[in-house]
């Protein structure tokens, strides 16, 4: 008789490719339960697209992680259904229009040479600790219209809220006292807004009508905590994911630093192979039948992006990283109704960081034995990636 699969979505090692358990789970139980921990899980291509496309019978309104009752975040689109949903939706969409986020593209960059520039000289660093968990909060904070002098206060306040202790669902005491700091100062900004608005999507969000009334200070700070908890940590991971597998495949690495046009590709590519979001969290509300087997109505449900992402039904020896694969479409931004709303940006922060680490250290190396992983809620990938590389000068660029 084959080994029970025990499948524990806050310990597991997403740095091994492909990660075995994610392989039996597809294989052995495309319908799993785990009774201990109370969930179950699809993971299989098809399945799991489809829990995000039939929003009607896999709800997002209990809870969209785990074990995750909604009590450190504050109510937000992301634990609706439509047509709730719909409506807060439509008010940050406009935000991230092809034109609005185009016109970040000249701040990202400035950010992300700012950024290189500081450790340039040393010919080696934790990429992650310098480069790549710095821009994405940088990006999300300008956006909303928070001060310079705030930025690396939310940094640390959103890394600690998403952080949990290995195998343990409930947020530990640091990660609430986080929340608690965010909120305050969220609140303080959105008072500030209301009396002097200003060109970001904070003031935006105070102007705005939602049928004949103005949003709540509780909305806007939904919002806030929404865009920061969900661009950070996932943008940070896309680009370190991304430099780490051109590390280990120089020759795709050598191709997109004489070809720059081929590395949205790149970038795609990475976000199927290591995808910063593992899952998200359903429940279901009515029974459903799957493979032989039934997930009685009210049981939560995580659907596998990692795992769909790998499953060979859909990608060609899917632990094969490989910049010129072809796909129709993966997972990594979720599908349907709550497709993630700053994938473009994450797109664009991925480019700019990978233009720019290309045209500043383009031969650096990674250490592997300093590489190590983290898991945080349903955002999983590398904690550490120290490198090294030939040592020049600043740019002057200004952050
Ligand atoms: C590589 C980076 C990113 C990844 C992998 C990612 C992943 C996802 C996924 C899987 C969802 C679907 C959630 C669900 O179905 O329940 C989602 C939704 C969302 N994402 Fe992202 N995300 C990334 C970057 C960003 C950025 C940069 C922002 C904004 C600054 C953002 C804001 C959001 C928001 C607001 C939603 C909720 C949409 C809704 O409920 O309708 N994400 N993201």
């Amino acid at each position: 008789m084959p080994e029970a699969i025990v499948f524990n979505p806050f310990a597991y090692e997403i740095h091994e490719d492909p990660y075995p358990t994610y392989t039996r789970l597809r294989e052995e139980a495309p319908v799993y339960h785990n009774e201990a921990l109370g969930f179950w899980a699809l993971s299989r291509f098809d399945d799991v697209l489809n829990g995000y496309r039939d929003w009607e019978t896999f709800t997002s309104t209990q809870g969209i992680a785990i074990g995750e009752s909604g009590e450190i975040s504050s109510p937000s689109m992301i634990g609706l259904d439509p047509p709730d949903q719909t409506k807060l939706r439509k008010l940050v969409v406009r935000a991230f229009t092809p034109h609005r986020v185009g016109a970040l593209e000249e701040r990202v960059r400035t950010l992300a040479t700012g950024f290189l520039d500081r450790f340039i000289e040393e010919g080696e660093c934790d990429l992650i600790a310098r480069f790549a968990a710095l821009l994405p909060s940088d990006v999300v904070s300008t956006l909303l219209g928070a001060p310079a002098e705030d930025h690396d206060n939310l940094r640390i306040w959103t890394a600690m809220l998403l952080t949990r202790d290995d195998g343990v669902a409930r947020p530990p005491a640091a990660a609430q006292e986080a929340s608690q700091q965010l909120i305050a100062r969220f609140q303080e900004l959105i008072a500030e807004k209301r009396r002097r608005p200003a060109e970001d999507l904070i003031s935006g969000l105070v102007a705005v009508e939602l049928e004949g009334r103005r949003l709540s200070d509780d909305e806007i700070l939904g919002f806030c905590m929404l865009l920061i908890a969900g661009g950070n940590e996932t943008t940070e991971k896309l680009i370190a994911n991304t430099v780490h597998q051109l590390a280990r495949h120089p020759d795709q690495r050598a191709r997109l630093i004489a070809h720059p046009r081929r590395i949205p590709a790149a970038v795609e590519e990475s976000l199927r192979f290591r995808s910063p979001t593992q899952y998200m969290a359903r429940t279901t509300t009515r029974d459903v039948e799957l493979h032989g087997r039934t997930i009685p109505k009210g049981e939560q449900v995580a659907l596998l992006i990692g795992a769909a992402n790998h499953d060979p039904r859909h990608f060609e020896v899917p632990g094969r990283f490989d910049i010129d694969r072809v796909m129709e479409r993966h997972l990594a931004f979720g599908f349907g109704v709550h497709f993630c709303v700053g994938a473009r940006l994450a797109r664009l922060e991925a480019r700019v960081a990978l233009e720019e680490i290309h045209e500043r250290l383009p031969d650096y190396e990674v250490d592997e034995s300093g590489v190590s992983v983290v898991h945080a809620t349903n955002v999983a990938g590398l904690a550490t990636l120290p490198i090294r590389f030939t040592p020049s000068r600043p740019s002057g660029a200004a952050t």
